[in-house]
This record gives C-alpha cells, structure tokens and sequence, in this order.
C-alpha cells in the first residue's frame, strides 16, 4: 500500500470550510457508486486482459516487434508502465507516434523490419493529426513492404463505431480492440490503450487492474481520510487560501518519470480551465537538485512539491571503499538508501524554507503499486475538479489549437477535413 506524508496537513486543512470539503468528497462517492466513472468501471474488467493475450500470441507467431503509436492520453500512461515494469516479454516494444518530427520518424521506421512487425495505433477518437499521420505513412510502407498482407500487421485500439481508424478497421479488415466510451484519453491508461502494450511488454496486467481497485476501496472506505481526497484537500487549501497554483512533481526513481509526465496531462488538462487550476510542473530528482532546487527554496513562494520515493528500489548497490578520505562516510552505503536519504534532505530544505510538501512513498515499484498509484491520482483530480467547480472530463482549450493546425493544412491535399 501507498504511504502518504503531508507537511502541516492538519493546520491548513482546518482553514478550509468544513461543508465543501465534505461535499466534495461525498459527491464523487455517490458519483463512484452510481457507476458513472468509466475509469473505475474498468478495474473489474479482467475478461479483456485474457482476450488481449490471445491476440498477442497469436501476432507472436509471426512477429516480435510493437510499434506504438499515440498521443497524450493514448500515449503516456503505456510509457508509464513500460519504463516503470521494464521489459520482460517476448515483444520488442516502441513507443512513438507522439510527434510529427521526421528525424525521430525516419529514426523509428528506417531499420523496421514489416515482416516480424505489428503496429498497434491507439487513437480513442481514431482522427488524431500525429497519430494518422504516422498511421498513413506505416501504412504505405507495410503496403510496399508486405503487399496484400499488410493489413495483418495493424491492430487499432479505437472508439467502436466512430473515426478514421475505425473505417480503416471495417475496410481493411484490420484487429481492432474498443476503447470503451465513458473513458477519456487521459484517464484510459488501465483500458486496452495502455493494457496491450503492457501485455506485450509482460507487465502484470491483472495487478495493475488490482492496485487500482485498492485505491478505490481505500477511498471509499476512507473517505475524507483517504489519500486521494487528502491529495485533493491540500491541493485546494494551498490554492484557495496560499495562492500557491504551481504543483512540482519530484518523483526519486528513475522507474516514475514518466509516471510524473503521464500525471502532468492529467493535472493540466482535467484541471486548466475556466481561469482555473494548479500548474503541473515535471521535476527529476535528484537531477533537479542541481537545476531548480535555488528556485524551489528561495524563489517565487507559488507551487507545492509533490514527492515520489520508493522504499525497495530493488537493485542493491553498495559503495565501495574508495580510499578517498572525504567518500569515506559512502563506503558501504546502499544506493536505494542514497536516493532517498537525497529526497529527504530536499524536502527537509523545503520545510526549513516555509514550502509546501506531499510525500507519496511506494513499497516497490511493482505492477499492483503502479496501478494504485494511476487511480489514486485519477480520483484525487476528479476530487479537486470538484472542489474548483471544474469538468474534469473535457479539454475545451486543446480545441483552439488543433482548430488553427488544421485550417493552416487546409491547402495540403493529402490531409482530409475529417482529421482531428
Ligand atoms: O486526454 C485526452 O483526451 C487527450 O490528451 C487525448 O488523449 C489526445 O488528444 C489523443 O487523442 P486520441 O486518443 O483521440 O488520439
């Protein structure tokens, strides 16, 4: 289980008034309870993970490699799992699609070899512009490569009924797998979108669902003591009542960076809108020690630090016995311990400074923690959604930009209207 420490919780908390704390918390019960959170919904749903298997194997007949293509919410959370599980399966795993650069394009593509390759293209709405774009030119090039055949080597996760990938699916008879509908990009990582990849990567799909449904029964059970509402409670008191709007995520693990990147579009775009929200920042630690630390204890007082620590790192390291008289004090010291004597100092810099700080220890970085780890930040954004008086589920503002993007490829004739 998750372990959570929260510099001077109680004191700040009790500023907040007392009702639309409660009412917060109990509306997202009553909306979990009611079913309506397509993001738990799929928790339960572990007759997937064994049809997801057997398409696996059967493509590992004939293939070994996975192209991933997506973006954001189709994207960062099968990174997540990937860097955080490692890879263990028979699949070589890419991750890409996630830009139009066509120096990491040629770069992912010039050495493919089609034969031994599936692509699985993960777009929930199937219009994407990077994802379609990457998309038509996979195609072409397994056309060229593969002949008739080449449909074998895509499978789409996609909405079921709707989009460019789903007509592509129906008229080249391409695998196509659901993304279920009540589940929005950045909150599908535990669907299909991020289950296949892990599947392919042997992760342990069946506790990632497990860590999740934990972090359910731990708030349900504990309510306003759970750590989700606490996360969210913080949160909102050091907004509302400290004008801090800036949240640092630091997490001290090589295995959660891109954790902390799939938790920034989560923060940022179920909570930036109306005029409101809490800024999401990325920070690595300890790298960042020696890059943003001045800042963080003597600059502009507006953000809280959020800290990931593992207690098992899992790899023991000892350092040696250098017969250098200043590293005498390391000899012998376990590098799992370092790191995180690292993250205490930094936060006890930071409590020393007067700034805000949220520690969330795991006991390894496993499948069932990872789960619980993606659905407690998932409930304590719904939770802070609803303390702004913000919908956590929609993304308004990303549509000004794509609107701009398209109408300056209005003149190109390869890309159809219907894109986006
Ligand atoms: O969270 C979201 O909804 C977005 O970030 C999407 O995941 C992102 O825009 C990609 O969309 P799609 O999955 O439709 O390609």
């Amino acid at each position: 289980m998750l372990k959570l420490t929260i510099h001077n919780f109680n004191e700040i908390i009790s500023r907040l008034d007392e009702q639309a704390k409660a009412a917060a918390v109990t509306s997202v019960l009553e909306s979990l309870s009611a079913g309506e959170y397509g993001f738990v919904n799929i928790l339960g749903n572990e007759k997937q993970i064994n049809s997801l298997k057997e398409l696996l194997h059967t493509l590992n007949a004939f293939a070994d490699t996975l192209i991933v293509l997506g973006i954001g919410g189709s994207d960062l959370g099968g990174r997540a799992i990937a860097q955080a599980l490692g890879e263990k399966g028979s699949w070589d795993v890419i991750f890409a699609g996630d830009t139009t650069d066509p120096v990491s394009l040629e770069d992912v593509l010039k050495d493919v070899d089609w034969s031994k390759t599936i692509v699985n293209v993960v777009s929930k709405s199937g219009n994407t512009l990077e994802t379609m774009t990457y998309y038509a030119i996979c195609k072409d090039r397994a056309q060229k490569a593969l002949g008739e055949h080449w449909n074998d080597h895509f499978v789409f996760t996609t909405d079921a009924d709707s989009g460019i990938l789903h007509r592509e699916s129906q008229q080249f008879d391409i695998a196509q797998i659901p993304v279920p509908d009540n589940v929005g990009g950045r909150f599908s990582v535990l669907s299909a979108v991020g289950l296949f990849p892990a599947l392919a990567l042997g992760a342990d799909a069946e506790n990632l669902l497990a860590g999740g449904r934990s972090a359910v029964e731990q708030f349900t059970q504990s309510k306003m003591q759970s750590i989700p509402a606490q996360i969210a409670l913080y949160q909102y008191a050091q907004l509302t009542l400290e004008n801090r709007d800036l949240a640092v995520m630091m997490p001290y693990s090589s295995q959660l960076y891109e954790f902390a990147r799939w938790f920034r579009q989560l923060w940022a775009e179920s909570l930036g809108k109306d005029g409101k929200g809490i800024m999401p920042i990325l920070s690595y630690g300890p790298a960042d020690q020696h890059s943003q630390l001045q800042f963080y204890t003597q600059g502009k007082d507006t953000s809280t630090f959020t800290f990931l620590r593992v207690a098992d790192h899992g790899v023991h390291v000892r350092v040696p016995s250098s017969g250098i008289p200043e590293l005498e004090h390391l000899a012998d010291v376990d590098m799992s311990d370092l790191i995180n004597i690292q993250e205490e100092g930094t936060r006890e810099a930071l409590v020393d400074a007067g700034r805000p700080s949220v520690t969330i220890e795991l006991p390894q970085v496993d499948a069932l923690h990872l789960g619980e780890m993606f659905v407690t930040w998932e409930l304590a954004v719904v939770i802070l959604a609803k303390l702004l008086a913000v919908n956590a589920f929609d993304q308004p503002g990303v549509e000004d930009s794509k609107q701009k993007t398209l109408a300056r490829l209005a003149n190109l004739s390869k890309l159809k209207n219907d894109i986006y």
